[in-house]
């Protein structure tokens, strides 16, 4: 009975994640959410899913004890044990998503946004993993999964000229990093530790709130810097990202504790 913990899953590619896993029911899925009667996609999917197998608990992974008593509730429903854990959170708020580094009004709100983003995409799979670690060292896989991005990476952001999503990208290259310790710090325990892309993924039919019209400009031209630079780029359906990571996850192990994968399209080795 293999057991995940989908971290941020209301919407989006967690959702998914949520979703497909919990098709088999040999599967026990948790989920956390921010606000459990606000995730109607998750409650909708959930309702409509063939197994029981899908519960949902409410954390904000910037709230320490909230995490810890997500894990503590893991443990009582689990005997203690947990196979995976899929960090998936991230801030991705429309308001500063797409800023470059001289976007800000202020010094003040690109501080605040950097706090923000910090919080949740680099302490945040910190506190998560430190919460849940004790029941993964009783799972049978020892498999911990930051969903990373090539918004964090050297190699993609100069390829694309990707001065847009600044504090997104530089706290997405630090959440890499985070596995990078993680896979160093536990490998004498056999845990494989990874950052890994989704890729460019449509998750528009979930957004919590509609795109601001006023966002439209700005995304086209990352979409034109994207194309320009990775021209056989396609968005992908949250299904088909969420299908190649599963499979990804199921293949890994030891020997790529530590790594960043990028998706297919993004490869800058392959392409
Ligand atoms: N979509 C892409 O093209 C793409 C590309 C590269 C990497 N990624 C990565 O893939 C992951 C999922 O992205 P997505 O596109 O599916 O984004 P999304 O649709 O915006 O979903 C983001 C998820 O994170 C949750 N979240 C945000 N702040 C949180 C907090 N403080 N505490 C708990 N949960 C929080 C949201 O929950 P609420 O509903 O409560 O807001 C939501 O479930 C992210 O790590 C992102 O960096 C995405």
């Amino acid at each position: 009975m293999p057991s995940y913990a989908i971290i941020g899953g209301s919407r989006g590619i967690g959702l998914e994640f949520v979703r497909q896993l919990a098709l088999s029911g040999e599967n026990t899925v948790f989920v956390t959410v921010r606000n459990k009667q606000k995730s109607t996609y998750l409650l909708d999917t959930a309702s409509k899913l063939p197994h029981k197998n899908v519960h949902i608990l409410e954390a904000d992974v910037v709230d320490n004890q909230a995490i810890k008593n997500a894990a503590a509730d893991v443990a009582k429903i689990s005997g203690g044990s947990l196979d995976v854990l899929i960090y998936n959170a991230a801030r991705l708020e429309f308001d500063n998503i797409l800023r470059g580094l001289l976007d800000y009004e202020s010094e003040e709100k690109l501080d605040e946004e950097f706090i923000q983003s910090s919080k949740v995409n680099v302490l945040g799979p910190i506190h998560t993993v430190n919460a849940f670690l004790p029941l993964l060292r009783e799972g049978t896989t020892k498999k911990i999964v930051l969903i990373g991005s090539e918004g964090g990476e050297r190699d993609f952001v100069r390829r694309v000229h990707l001065s847009e999503t600044a504090v997104y990208g530089i706290t997405k290259a630090a959440e890499n990093m985070v596995a990078t310790k993680y896979a160093a710090e536990l490998e004498n325990e056999g845990f494989t530790v990874v950052a890994v892309s989704p890729g460019f993924v449509d998750v528009s039919s979930t957004y919590s709130e509609p795109a601001p019209e006023g966002n439209i400009p700005k995304f086209n031209t990352i979409a034109k810097k994207f194309y320009g630079a990775f021209p056989k780029t396609r968005p992908l359906a949250p299904q088909e990202a969420v299908e190649r990571l599963l499979v990804y996850i199921a293949n890994i192990g030891p020997a790529d504790s530590g790594s960043f994968k990028p998706s297919l399209e993004f490869d800058t080795s392959t392409q």
